[in-house]
């Protein structure tokens, strides 16, 4: 590649160091895409005759089918894709391949293929995240009468319903999907024709390039194109809070599925079983999405690191920018497909969640807010519930089993019928406002994602 000033061959140790074919070669279909689309362009600045550039075309769609029929044989002395596939189309068609290069370098060409590869992976997240949200959805759907207590600090706090919790996650899948789709506006964006920084004095048709390989438009800088990895940090960090949702998402299933919480049945398809313990059935998946969020994080920190500090424009660092983003993209397609799956095959236990969720303790809030109404000031309010709470706890009956008269004991402002406060019905019914596991808006909410995600 460089023979012609060099005296000595490369070490086997720096070709290993150095060689990426092993993990870049993933990159094949966009770097023969963009290969034929800079062939053409060739063509057209009348570089290549018509028939160099059929030459070229046809070479590169036969390499295309042997790389995808496993026959084609990858070299590390080749050291990258670029290298293997470019060396191989010369060896097959002669002359016309070793034009190919003309106004190029592998720098604007690996920022060509790694977005042309993010902008796939993008499409395939934003499609596998959908597919998610509609299971969330339509499990919404089914358990949408069913009610559950909401927790902070893991504490019981107030009712909600199994719709309401599981639509919360539907919500920031939504910012997932949008970010992505912010992020690929920027990812789309063609470098090629910047050259190894400074552009070529063989000006090829960019637009043409961009618009044949479906980029909305050309980078305005040739030293900016070849040094920016931003949108790989971007695609990366977008992966990075997938994972978060996912890991807390998987984490409530912990809790669920376990015999405490008892509100959720995991399928055993979607299980493991214990090789000691004949009796277990543990959520494996659920903490290997949790667990795999750390490499999440890890990889966007590789690229951040990877990054700083270094001066324009290409520098060897960058190559190391592709295994952390293969591998958040790896990892996170698998996440979501396997977590839609099993969500899909998860039961809800009806019984569990009722018997939960009648816990009156839960309702102490609304029943500061029944004074609320007879024109007790909050502030006191929670103070005379909270005294009501101590009373309960004190006698070792529940809170909806103290009488008028232990109520008035604390305060007249309780009034006649403090009681009426414990019951669910009227609980969800009261929270009327947009955002509340009202019965209505819950439905609205499950009608309005069905027509968004086409569900
Ligand atoms: N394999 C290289 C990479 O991934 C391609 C660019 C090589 N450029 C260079 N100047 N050595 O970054």
């Amino acid at each position: 590649m460089w023979t012609g000033r060099f005296s000595q061959a490369t070490a086997d140790l720096v070709l290993k160091y150095s060689e990426s074919v092993s993990y870049d070669w993933r990159l094949y279909r966009y770097d023969i895409a963009g290969s034929i689309a800079h062939a053409r362009a060739q063509m057209k600045a009348g570089l290549l005759t018509t028939d160099e550039f059929a030459a070229i075309e046809t070479g590169l769609k036969e390499i295309l089918a042997d790389i995808e029929a496993g026959k084609f044989h990858w070299d590390t002395k080749l050291e990258d894709v670029h290298m293997n596939i470019e060396s191989e189309l010369t060896r097959r068609i002669g002359p016309a391949g070793a034009k190919l290069h003309t106004a190029r370098s592998r720098n604007d060409q690996v920022a060509t293929d790694s977005r042309l590869y993010c902008r796939s992976l993008i499409d395939d997240a934003l499609s596998a995240l959908t597919e998610l949200q509609r299971v969330l959805v339509q499990k919404a759907e089914q358990y949408a009468a069913v009610r559950i207590p909401g927790y902070t600090h893991l504490q019981r706090a107030q009712p909600v319903t199994v719709a309401h919790h599981l639509l919360a996650y539907v919500e920031m899948l939504q910012r997932d999907v949008e970010r992505l789709s912010d992020c690929r506006r920027r990812v789309n964006v063609c470098p090629l024709g910047s050259g190894a920084i400074a552009g070529s004095t063989i000006n090829l048709d960019r637009s043409a390039i961009a618009d044949e390989l479906g980029f909305d438009g050309v980078t305005q800088n040739s030293m900016d194109a070849i040094a920016d990895r931003d949108y790989m940090a971007e695609s990366l960090f977008c992966l990075a809070l997938i994972g978060a949702h996912l890991s807390r998402l998987s984490e409530d299933l912990v809790l669920w599925s376990s015999a405490e919480f008892g509100f959720c049945t995991l399928s055993d398809a979607h299980t493991t079983g214990s090789s000691l313990m004949p009796q277990k059935k543990n959520p494996d998946v659920c903490e290997l999405t949790r667990g795999k969020t750390g490499r999440l994080y890890g990889n966007l920190t590789a690229m951040l690191v990877a990054l700083k500090g270094l001066p324009l424009t290409y520098n060897r660092d960058l190559q190391e920018d592709k295994e952390p983003l293969f591998d958040s993209f790896d990892t996170v397609l698998h996440a979501l497909a396997v977590n839609a799956e099993m969500i899909a095959a998860m039961r809800i236990n009806e019984a569990r969640c009722a018997a939960a969720v009648a816990d009156p303790l839960l309702l102490a809030t609304d029943l500061a807010d029944y004074l609320v109404r007879r024109g007790v000031p909050f502030r006191r309010a929670h103070e005379l519930v909270g005294k009501a709470v101590a009373l309960a706890e004190k006698e070792g009956v529940p809170l909806s089993q103290l009488s008028v008269e232990q109520f008035h004991s604390i305060s007249p402002d309780f009034g006649d019928d403090p009681c009426a406060v414990f019951n669910l019905d009227r609980a969800f019914t009261l929270r009327t406002n947009p955002g509340s596991p009202n019965a209505q808006r819950t439905a609205e909410r499950i009608a309005f994602w069905r027509d968004k995600l086409g569900a």
